[in-house]
């Protein structure tokens, strides 16, 4: 098999976007960062360098991570932060994946600009399930914002009120055409009439999921997340934050410049920026300045547009890529997740409180050693395993706002067998108000097998699950107002953060952990720490 190296530095770049300057941290100088290939089966070698004066980690977002949670990456969970000045060499083989995924730091908010793509190529001579593409392009969709992101959560964080929304999104790290701005371009797709290409979407923006189309072209959705799906024809998709996506799209016209857009998709009552990033499809033969084409990006609570996506999403359970969804349940979890209130006597604004978010009401308190570390030194003291399957206390969780807005502060883990089976449910509360939640959990892929609008029901919902051709992911969305049931089998062993793909989210502690223990036989535990693995 095959070695590949990457040396990631962290430096400092001066960046110009909406027509102003700013140093921002990044890797090798580049925004969005660089493109990690691989192909399946790979062992890659990520020597991370810590040049910039922030703590860094970095987390291969939806690489399984098959017993070397030492390179998972988030900071306080799986590691310690790299520091200024010292290096880590993030060591992982890919196991059973391939497709597209991404990498983005994993500590604060230092990820709205030190992100990028992963592409792991099939084995060698195995082809796509779909027909070869001419060519294949990485698109990454992220945010802008013109001050600096860590201050805008520092000073959140102080204030316990709601931090800055961003300025813009951007399209492979530009917004496009804005008013304000004319000599800002955007970016641009050549293509050739009659070719087909591949489109690795990559949803990389903190706090926002994302509308995806192109003007006069249709999509067709072949893969999510690094996993095949059934493909379908679609003109918008929708992708969370760690979400990725890949589409066909057919050159299917003589010539001309087409407008690609993303725009925010929110079914909240939540004012966010609503600046459409824009690039341009360009035929050979034209200039690829400016769209001609247009398109109308969708209302920003279109949540029938969304749904018609996510609706469509199967897993290609093909012979050679089966579906084993766990078929039995050993371990059957229900977790709210939602935002809630809570005292906050040094809080300077908010009077006296602050906005909190929680997992069956815990609100999710990082520690100062990792937790993996913790696990495996067995360091006492660093977390509890008493995370609840239930939450606190039975109630209406979509009805008129509930007086449960308590959350109790804690850092806990759930505890599974080693590959035991797991059902969890996410419950959406709307406790302050109804708001998706891309949920990511670290170290698996899952199978969403139901979900639907008001609250669970544990008697009647489980017959309607799919357990045949549920589409795999790492990252969902839980609808608004509603709820999801994924299932996945815990063989991986180590501690596997899961936590809100909104980073606002995160920090307002909407995370948890799993703890996943040793098997008995061989192959079944975590390995060993690598001898440059960062202390605290
Ligand atoms: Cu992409 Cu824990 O995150």
């Amino acid at each position: 098999c095959t070695v590949r190296h990457y040396k990631f530095n962290v430096v400092m770049k001066n960046t110009t976007r909406l027509c102003s300057s700013k140093p921002i941290v990044t890797v090798n100088g580049k925004f969005p960062g660089p493109t990690l290939y691989a192909r399946e089966g790979d062992t890659v070698l990520v020597k991370v360098v810590n040049h910039v004066k922030y703590n860094v980690s970095i987390h291969w977002h939806g690489i399984r991570q098959l017993r070397t949670g030492w390179a998972d990456g988030p900071a306080y969970i799986t590691q310690c932060p790299i520091q200024s000045g010292q290096s880590y060499v993030y060591n992982f083989t890919i196991t059973g994946q391939r497709g597209t995924l991404l990498w983005h730091a994993h500590i604060l908010w230092l990820r709205s600009t030190v992100h990028g793509a992963i592409v792991i190529l099939p084995k060698r001579g195995v082809p796509y399930p779909f027909p070869k593409p001419h060519n294949e392009v990485v698109v990454v969709l992220a945010e802008w914002w013109k001050s600096d992101t860590e201050a805008v959560i520092n000073e959140a964080l102080k204030s316990g009120l709601a931090p800055n929304v961003s300025d813009a999104h951007t399209i492979n790290g530009h917004p496009g055409r804005v008013s304000g701005c004319p000599s800002q371009g955007g970016f641009s797709l050549p293509v050739e009439s009659g070719k087909t290409y591949l489109l690795r979407l990559i949803n990389a923006a903190l706090n926002e999921e994302l509308f995806f189309k192109i003007a006069g072209h249709k999509l067709t959705v072949v893969e999510v997340d690094a996993t095949y799906v059934k493909p379908f024809k679609i003109d918008t998709v929708v992708i969370a934050p760690g979400q990725t996506t890949n589409v066909l799209v057919s050159a299917d016209q003589n010539s001309g410049k087409y407008m690609v857009a993303a725009s925010p998709f929110m079914d909240a009552p939540v004012a966010v920026d609503n600046l459409t990033a824009t690039a341009t499809l360009h035929y050979s033969g034209t200039l690829d300045n400016t769209p001609t084409s247009l398109t109308t990006p969708p209302p920003q609570n279109a949540t029938s547009v969304a749904n018609n996506f996510i609706d469509s999403l199967r897993s290609l359970n093909s012979k050679q890529f089966p579906a084993l969804v766990p078929r039995t349940i050993d371990h059957n979890l229900y977790f709210t997740v939602g935002l809630g209130i809570n005292p906050c006597p040094t809080c300077k604004a908010g009077n006296g409180s602050r906005v909190v978010a929680s997992i069956n009401n815990v609100t999710f308190t990082m520690p100062t050693t990792a937790l993996l570390q913790a696990h495996f030194f067995n360091i006492s003291g660093v977390f509890t395993t008493d995370f609840p399957s239930t939450p606190p206390q039975v109630f209406n969780y979509t009805g008129t706002p509930p007086k449960n807005l308590q959350t109790r502060n804690g850092t806990k883990v759930f505890r599974l067998a080693y590959n035991s089976t797991v059902q969890l449910v996410l419950q959406d509360t709307g406790i302050i108000a109804p708001e998706n939640h891309p949920i990511h959990v670290h170290g698996f892929n899952f199978f969403a097998v139901g979900k639907g609008l008001g609250n669970y029901n544990p008697k009647t919902d489980p017959q309607k699950f799919n357990l045949v051709d549920p589409v795999e992911r790492n990252t969902i969305g839980v609808p608004s107002g509603g709820w999801v049931a994924i299932r996945f089998r815990a063989d991986n062993p180590g501690v596997w953060f899961m936590h809100c793909h909104l980073e606002v989210h995160t920090t307002w502690g909407l995370k948890m952990a799993f703890l996943v223990d040793n098997g008995k036989g061989p192959n079944q535990s975590l390995l060993p720490p690598p001898s440059d693995l960062p202390k605290c």
